[in-house]
């Protein structure tokens, strides 16, 4: 098998980098090791910056985001209980979508098959060979092993794929911080208890009241990283969620029937530089933040939408300078993501080792971007995504 680009990995990168090609009449495949089941109700991400709505509106694949999404203007932090709204629409003009990744991933899938895409599901990437002039990425499918030749390759595989680990020891430079903590997350049959997401930060630990629609809630907890999932029955995870949203008569949040369950790990995480020869590293594959700036998926699809313009300059023109500047391009954008994925991280979770003077310091920084109209301008345009251009 053959094509221009060889892509590992049907998230929103891999989709998303296939369908923008294809709009510009260049071929791809798509390996994924998962069913298209498994994939289009893997539950993660749910924001999309102002600019992807654009993007997915432009490129036709918004039709059912614009009907079923959740345009939000702002978000709420609460201290300690107290609300405090932050409206990014009068700060910045702009606002955000709430829109989960599976949905958006299920949108894209439709689209490439409609379009004649290639996917093939069930198909595990093994390893990349010959990534300096021939790239062949040998995979498993039906139990045999075969190959597709191509190009270039677009590792869009997720932290864990081979694409990363396919380039030679000794080319990548990792930047790494871990976190004490990690998120346990539910989602919930009950409206969520405020139309817009609440943020909130409580003695106890973060908690985040988030939705999927008006009658679904997707919610989550600050936990010690290696819990159980079994430690929490849900009698625990609501009474948690009701004390750190502050709800002691139990009237703000309606409880539902627990949909589904899970704990995630927190790290931030980047790679450089983001290619080798004729492979190019983009989304989680490349680097990792901690969901609380919500910035993850948005990146992966930041970085797809610079690969794809430099592929496409390449293939009409031969010139290869913006397939060169592939990595500092996109690397710009995730630092600053990363920064504020840090920042809103560590201003909203309790750590354990903090002292009291890092709990006083954590207090004065809410405050501050609650009441000041300079500081939570730079949460609010941050939080809608900065510029692409
Ligand atoms: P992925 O979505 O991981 O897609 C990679 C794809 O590659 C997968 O479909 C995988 O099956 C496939 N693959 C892997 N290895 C191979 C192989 N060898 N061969 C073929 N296919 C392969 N971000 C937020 O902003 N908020 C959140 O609440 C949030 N929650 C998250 C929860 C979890 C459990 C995880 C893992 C991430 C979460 N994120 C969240 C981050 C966000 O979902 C990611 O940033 C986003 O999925 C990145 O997209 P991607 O396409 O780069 O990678
Ligand atoms: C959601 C997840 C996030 O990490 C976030 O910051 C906001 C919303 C969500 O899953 O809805």
């Amino acid at each position: 098998m053959r094509t221009q680009v060889g892509i590992v990995g049907a998230g929103p990168a891999g989709l998303m980098l296939s369908h923008l090609l294809h709009l510009q009449g260049i071929e791809s495949v798509i390996l994924e090791s998962r069913s298209r089941d498994y994939v289009e109700n893997r539950l993660r991400a749910g924001v999309l910056e102002h600019w992807v709505v654009d993007l997915l509106t432009q490129t036709g694949v918004g039709a059912r985001m614009s009907r079923e999404g959740l345009m939000h203007d702002g978000i709420n932090i609460s201290i300690e209980g107290r609300l405090h709204p932050i409206n990014f629409k009068t700060l910045t003009g702009r606002g955000v979508m709430v829109y989960g990744q599976h949905e958006v991933v299920k949108d894209l899938i439709a689209k490439r098959l409609a379009d004649g895409g290639r996917i093939l599901f069930e198909a595990e990437a093994l390893q990349v060979d010959d990534i300096a002039a021939n790239p062949t990425i040998h995979f498993r499918k039906d139990g045999k092993t075969q190959v597709l030749a191509c190009d270039f390759v677009g590792g869009c595989d997720g932290f864990h794929g081979i694409c990363r680990t396919s380039i030679p020891d000794g080319v990548l430079t990792t930047f790494e911080r871990t976190y004490p903590f990690g998120w346990l997350g539910i989602l919930s049959a009950s409206p969520p208890p405020s139309h817009e997401l609440i943020y909130a930060y409580h003695q106890r630990g973060f908690a985040l009241f988030s939705m999927r629609s008006p009658t679904v809630s997707r919610l989550y907890l600050q936990c010690d990283p290696d819990e159980d999932v079994a430690t929490w029955p849900d009698g625990r995870v609501w009474e948690e969620l009701h004390i750190r949203l502050g709800d002691d008569a139990r009237t703000r949040l309606a409880e539902g029937q627990v949909l589904q369950k899970g704990i995630t790990a927190m790290r931030s995480f980047v790679v450089e530089p983001m290619q080798h020869q004729r492979m190019f590293l983009t989304g989680d594959a490349a680097h990792i933040v901690p969901p609380t700036g919500a910035k993850g998926m948005n990146l992966a699809i930041a970085d797809v939408l610079v690969l794809s313009r430099a592929l496409t300059a390449f293939y009409r023109t031969g010139g290869s300078d913006l397939l060169e500047g592939y990595s500092h391009t996109c690397l710009q954008r995730i630092w600053k993501a990363q920064r504020f994925s840090w920042y809103m991280t560590s201003m909203l979770h309790r750590f354990p080792a903090d002292t009291l003077f890092d709990q006083r310091r954590q207090r004065a920084e809410l405050d501050y971007v609650t009441s000041s109209k300079a500081a939570a301008t730079a949460l609010a345009e941050n939080y809608v995504g900065l510029p692409m251009d």
